[in-house]
């Protein structure tokens, strides 16, 4: 079967199945064939939101084309912006062309979109959730994307700064222009200012014959996003502040220098106001910084967010690693939803594809996935010693021991764990299931 071939029919076939929705996701409209493809009836389509029936598959970036599993049928999309909401159309569906061939073809396509634009590559449409907390957040992001004031971004780890950083760049005036990253804890002091300010030719011994540009020369017109900023030492805070307030900068070195005009978005996992407190962050940098804070939420605190976020990464991974993971089963649902999630949507992100790595069949079991609770370790401590059992038995109820220790430590997060034990997670991971600790 040819790509080509459906590719030139795409236009002429099959544009008749359609969806529309609302800004918020509920389907409006549905054409007959759409319902006839997907054998779906009008009644019970009309008002429910598109993203149960694409089963957190969630792509609401114009223009883009993606890959959903809709009544378990596997098909390309195109969603068009049109008056007052979204259309969805159908663009290939599943018996008429190849699982994988769908996939490579949604992968040139996906490869050509984003050539296109090379400067950053998230969206607003990229940020999953639908919870009021994170739908307030996007909606204050998108509105001051807009303006060019500065921006600080906080939340803990994982929650998603750097996507809001790159979505706030592609929605604003800048977007054409570079979106550049600096990640402040992976600059040395002594390196931070050849970094982000640049040296001219001979600036000093070692330096590049022709000189190099800084990250802020780089980001002209563009975004500058300033990551971990809470990491700058007190003096390149000073250095950052300058640049901030005369609005141009001189290359170590150098003669002359040029203006400059950047957005600076700034994110950290800290409180900054108790490090100004403390006398570690520089008070006229952190107003320089504060215009907008935009907290964004832990994901325990917004816990709506957690099985649509799952279904959407089983998705994912279920594209990359060519899987058919249709659902999760409802202990590890009940679980997930339980847990306390302290690396956020990056560790619900790498558990799922954890489980994704060692499912088989259609569901995501809690079994394979099982997060140890604590029992019964300090009761033990107080017993009486057990008699001595063989050695076997003796490493094992040793070993037990220490990885629920460190597992405790660690507040649950299994890498922590692993890192206080000084063993590789995947090992730990395999201890975890051989000893069948819950
Ligand atoms: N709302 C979301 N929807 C989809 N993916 C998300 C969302 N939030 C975070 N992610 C994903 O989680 C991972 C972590 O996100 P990101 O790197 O933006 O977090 P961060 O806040 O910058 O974390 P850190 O403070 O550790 O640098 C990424 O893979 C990102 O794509
Ligand atoms: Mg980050």
């Amino acid at each position: 079967m040819k790509l080509t071939k459906h590719v030139d029919q795409l236009d002429n076939h099959i544009q008749a199945a359609k969806l529309i929705t609302d800004h918020t996701g509920r389907i409006r409209d549905a054409s007959p064939e759409f319902l006839q493809y997907f054998s779906l009836r009008k009644d019970k389509v009309l008002g429910s939101n598109v993203r149960n029936l694409f089963k957190g598959t969630c792509a609401h970036d114009r223009n883009r084309i993606f890959h959903a599993v809709i009544t378990g049928i596997s098909c390309l999309l195109q969603v068009k912006e049109v008056a007052h909401g979204l259309e969805y159309q159908v663009l290939l569906r599943e018996n008429e062309i190849h699982n994988r061939e769908l996939q490579s073809m949604l992968q040139a396509m996906e490869m050509k979109t984003s050539n296109k634009k090379k400067t950053s590559r998230y969206g607003f449409g990229e940020i999953l959730g639908e919870s009021r907390s994170i739908r307030q957040v996007k909606d204050l992001a998108a509105k001051i994307a807009t303006s060019n004031s500065t921006v600080l971004l906080t939340g803990e780890s994982g929650t998603g700064k750097e996507l809001f950083a790159q979505a706030i760049h592609e929605l604003s005036t800048r977007k054409n222009h570079p979106f550049i990253a600096i990640n402040c804890v992976a600059i040395p002091a002594e390196l931070f200012e050849s970094e982000i300010f640049g040296y001219e030719a001979g600036a000093f011994s070692g330096a590049k014959r022709e000189g190099k540009p800084g990250k802020i020369e780089l980001a002209q017109h563009g975004t500058l996003f300033l990551d971990e900023i809470s990491e700058l030492t007190y003096q390149s805070q000073g250095k950052l502040l300058r640049v901030l307030q005369e609005r141009e900068v001189e290359r170590l070195g150098g003669t002359g220098s040029k203006n400059v005009d950047i957005r600076v978005i700034a994110a950290t996992n800290k409180d900054l106001k108790s490090l100004v407190k403390e006398g570690k962050f520089r008070q006229d940098l952190f107003y320089r910084l504060y215009v907008f804070d935009l907290q964004i939420p832990a994901l325990r605190q917004r816990k709506d967010d957690i099985l649509l976020l799952a279904r959407a990464f089983i998705e994912e991974y279920n594209r990359k690693m060519g899987k058919d993971i249709e659902k999760m089963d409802k202990d590890l649902e009940e679980w997930m939803l339980r847990y306390d999630w302290p690396g956020n949507v990056r560790e619900l992100k790498s558990y799922i594809e954890r489980g994704m790595n060692i499912a088989e069949g259609r569901t995501l079991h809690l079994d394979s996935l099982s997060f140890p609770s604590f029992t019964d370790t300090e009761e033990e401590e107080g017993r009486q010693p057990a008699p001595l059992a063989s050695l076997e038995e003796e490493v094992r109820t040793a070993e037990i021991r220490a990885i629920r220790k460190a597992l405790k430590e660690a507040d649950g997060d299994r890498s922590l764990a692993a890192n206080l034990l000084k063993i590789h997670v995947a090992s730990l991971y395999r201890k975890i299931s051989k000893y069948n600790l819950k």
